[in-house]
């Protein structure tokens, strides 16, 4: 079997089996592409919400909207606990009514919205959330970002709705981008747009003169709207071990993109791990490692809480061609820091 073959066959097991789940190790399931950096794959959701409950220590875990339980069954938390009128989990019914019967004290970490994809709907999903946000705790948004005006189209009747789509939740969102300065809000640009959103401090969006909410405005300043930024990593510390298992050979380098990041201490001297010598993503100073050396660095890299990059070169484009462990931008946005 292909090394690709063998990622995917171990994240098909990681997701397939029953409960109990661990946590996914990672998306490394859609490698194909032109040569761009690797990317998570489009249900990268878990991947982002597993990261805020590692990275914050959370506890208790809510999901609005779980369908067939994908995400929430490999949601690595103490506390899980679902909401859907249609399917069987613990709280059988609408969020409204959820809402409703919740005491007002009672509080979770992460919440991740994912219900009912109608801005009136999502609205009230997003008050509700945060009256029952835990200090320092997050919401999860999904579909954020529709990547075109059909997948946002208002439907009356919702059973007519056909292929992809991702409803008016970027309307909610948008709102809230343009009016409450108390809330830190980005969106990761993949998985249809996560938002993240999180009591705190943001520059509003400003409405241009003679726009509307409308797609085209959406389309227009998506980035700037949307607080949104492109991931270019997309690994975790596992998944990084998972690359480096199949790889037989490691060169380390100074590939300087820790200096782009503002010095941060924690960062590798040689940050850049590749698989063959000379690769042309390789920085000054490459030298030969053994594959225990690149294990120890990716077992202090996790303690530090670094996210690794994973990024093509021009061996095989559906193959990593090496690991960049200089950077945490991922972190520091789930950490709290602004990412644009
Ligand atoms: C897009 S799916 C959720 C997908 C899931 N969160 C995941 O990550 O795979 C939307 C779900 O929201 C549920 N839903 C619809 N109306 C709802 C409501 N008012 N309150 C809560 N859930 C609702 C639907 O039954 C459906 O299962």
């Amino acid at each position: 079997m292909s090394v690709l073959g063998k990622l995917k066959s171990v994240l098909k097991r990681a997701l397939s089996g029953e409960a109990p789940k661990p946590a996914p190790k990672g998306g490394l399931d859609d490698l194909q592409g032109n040569g761009g950096p690797v990317r998570l794959r489009n249900d990268g959701r878990p991947i982002i919400i597993n990261d805020l409950i590692r990275s914050h220590g959370y506890k208790s875990y809510l999901e609005i909207g779980i369908r067939d339980a994908r995400t929430i069954k490999v949601v690595d938390c103490p506390v899980r606990h679902g909401v859907d009128p249609a399917h069987p989990c613990s709280h059988q019914m609408t969020s409204d009514k959820f809402f409703a019967e919740l005491p007002d004290d009672f509080k979770y970490d992460l919440i991740f919205i994912d219900g009912l994809h109608l801005e009136a709907q999502v609205d009230k999903d997003i008050v509700n959330s945060l009256k029952h946000l835990s200090e320092g705790g997050a919401i999860v948004l999904h579909d954020c970002s529709p990547e075109n005006e059909d997948r946002q189209r208002h439907y009356d009747d919702l059973s007519k709705i056909k292929g992809v789509w991702n409803g008016t939740v970027w309307r909610s969102y948008a709102k809230l981008r343009m009016e409450r300065k108390d809330l830190s809000m980005f969106v990761i640009d993949m998985d249809h747009g996560i938002g993240v959103i999180r009591p705190g401090q943001q520059s509003l969006f400003k409405m241009p003169k003679g726009r509307k909410l409308d797609y085209s405005l959406l389309s227009d300043f998506r980035r700037e709207l949307l607080n949104a930024f492109k991931p270019v990593w997309v690994c975790n510390v596992d998944e990084a071990l998972r690359i480096v298992e199949a790889e037989e050979k490691f060169f380390l380098s100074d590939c300087q993109c820790q200096h782009g990041i503002g010095g941060d201490a924690r960062v590798f001297e040689y940050p850049c791990i590749t698989f063959k010598q000379g690769s042309p993503s390789a920085g000054d100073n490459e030298r030969e490692v053994d594959k225990s050396e690149v294990k120890r660095m990716l077992g202090e890299a996790a303690k530090k809480g670094l996210v690794p990059i994973a990024f093509r070169d021009d061996r095989e484009l559906a193959m990593p061609g090496g690991l960049c462990l200089c950077s945490d931008e991922l972190r520091k946005c789930l950490l709290g820091s602004s990412p644009v």
